[in-house]
């Protein structure tokens, strides 16, 4: 699996999927819920207008009655609206009776169907426009309707630009202290503009959507960026688990070829054991006979150095099962030193110890941590000219043991830093660069670290970490 074939994958998109559909149904649903509740309100509004306009009316009724009717009977015998004295007189009744109640139109009916008294001086004297309203009232039965302008998606919407309720009612004589009405005496008609409560539904509507539709939102977006850093979390521990397959791979590959080389070594080992002495042997006897020794020299350093390259993978391809015992790491220092000292003195080279004190006691094996540290000071030796000087830095610190290795010598190319742990990579033209592979293992099977970077100044360091004594490991 690869990058690519990862982004392809999308592991949640399905959940994505899902969770996005689930939030449009539940957008949906919200919709269709708050238009519900906006027509049923809008129901239970025009019930209620309804019932107001029937008392408004009934009130209408009694005042009219009692402060034009009866006054207007009393002093002129007999109601003639055409007169204006009266006509004025019923004016004021109804304009004082609805003063403030929002009543945009009033219309007063005779039996006849004939408009005896309107808001509108033009409807009056009007015949027949009462309709299917008037005749119900004229009838004894009050009704109203709501009536609706707009435009054709106003409409459609349920937001009409105008929305009025028009009452008919009957207009009663009264019978003075009885609660039963007398006869019919006309229709009134009441029109009342309530296109203000509707808008102000209409906003409640819109508010309900609109904050659903903000929340919906919000929510999207968290799971927008929880998606998203779930997978970022999925893709690094796929990248990551790549990166290990890889490692392992190599692993599996390098140490198939060290099971080869181990073998082919171990078969090499005993006849160049035997070419070995066999030309010492020659050697002492064509010494003997004062013959020249030279040839016979290099065959016995060649296969010297053949024997060491042999002994370099051997240990590069074993098992490293280090044998732990208590040991001091500024003793085994010491001990590379003093191997070494021939060669020190041969080169000039300067070997500065800075130990800490007290250094605890390590559990470690000192033989092969002997070997990591030759290799190591080694390649400082091969990478300075005469003069050199190597630091040799121990401390302890936090259940740690820190070894730095600092030299003089010409550093290490970038790209060259990047393989320095491959097997068989050398820059020189004797090296097997086995030397720090075998470090990297010695050191890893003690569970410690080791890192190689370029000094600032000049030359490498080569820092090296170890668990100390106080910790098992
Ligand atoms: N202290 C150092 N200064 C400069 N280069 C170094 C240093 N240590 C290692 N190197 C570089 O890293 C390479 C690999 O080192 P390594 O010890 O693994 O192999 P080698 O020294 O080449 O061969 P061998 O150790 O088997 O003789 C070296 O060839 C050298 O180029
Ligand atoms: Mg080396």
């Amino acid at each position: 699996m690869n990058h690519n074939d990862f982004k392809e994958q999308k592991p949640f998109r399905l959940v994505k999927f899902f969770t996005f559909s689930a939030l449009m149904v539940m957008f949906a649903a919200t919709i269709v819920i708050s238009v519900m509740n906006a027509h049923w309100v809008r129901n239970i509004l025009q019930e209620k207008s309804e019932d107001y306009a029937h008392l408004l009316v009934a009130n209408l009724n009694h005042q009219v009655f009692l402060q034009f009717i009866i006054p207007a009977v009393l002093k002129y015998g007999k109601i003639k609206l055409r007169e204006e004295a009266q006509y004025e007189r019923m004016d004021r009744v109804i304009k004082t009776t609805l003063h403030g109640f929002n009543v945009e139109m009033v219309n007063i009916y005779d039996m006849k169907n004939t408009i005896a008294y309107s808001f509108d001086d033009k409807k009056k004297g009007l015949k027949d426009i009462g309709g299917a309203g008037y005749a119900m009232a004229i009838k004894n039965q009050a009704n109203s309707r709501l009536i609706e302008n707009g435009n054709f998606f106003q409409l459609l919407l349920g937001i009409p630009h105008q929305t009025k309720i028009v009452t008919f009612s009957p207009l009663r004589a009264e019978k003075p202290l009885s609660s039963v009405s007398g006869p019919v005496l006309g229709v009134v008609e009441i029109i009342q503009d309530i296109s203000d409560d509707y808008h102000k539904i209409f906003r409640l509507q819109l508010l309900t959507v609109a904050t659903c539709f903000g929340v919906m939102a919000v929510l999207f977006f968290i799971l927008v960026l929880m998606v998203r850093r779930g997978e970022m979390i999925i893709e690094a521990r796929a990248m990551e688990r790549l990166r290990l397959e890889e490692k392992l791979q190599r692993a599996e590959h390098l140490s198939s070829i060290g099971e080869m080389t181990a073998g082919i070594s171990h078969e090499i080992r005993n006849p160049l054991g035997i070419i070995r002495s066999s030309a010492e042997l020659l050697k002492k006897k064509m010494a003997k006979a004062g013959q020249s020794t030279t040839i016979i020299n290099i065959i016995l350093e060649e296969s010297i150095r053949l024997s060491n390259i042999i002994k370099d993978f051997l240990d590069f391809a074993k098992p490293m099962n280090p044998i732990l015992k208590p040991c001091r790491i500024d003793e085994i220092i010491e001990k590379n030193i003093l191997y070494l000292s021939q060669q020190i003195q041969e080169n000039d080279f300067i070997v500065e110890r800075q130990f800490a004190k007290p250094i605890p006691e390590t559990m470690a094996d000192s033989e092969k941590l002997y070997q990591a540290f030759l290799n190591i000071i080694l390649n400082a030796f091969q990478a300075m000219s005469r003069g050199g000087k190597i630091t040799i830095v121990l401390l302890s610190e936090d259940h740690q043991i820190i070894i730095f290795f600092h030299d003089q010598g010409k550093g290490i190319l970038e790209e060259s830093l990047k393989k320095i742990w491959n097997p068989f990579f050398t820059t020189k033209d004797m090296g097997t660069g086995l030397g720090m592979g075998i470090v990297k293992n010695i050191i890893e099977s003690h569970h410690g670290t080791i890192d190689i970077y370029n000094r600032d100044s000049e030359g490498v360091t080569v820092k090296i970490t170890l668990p100390s004594n106080e910790r098992k490991f």
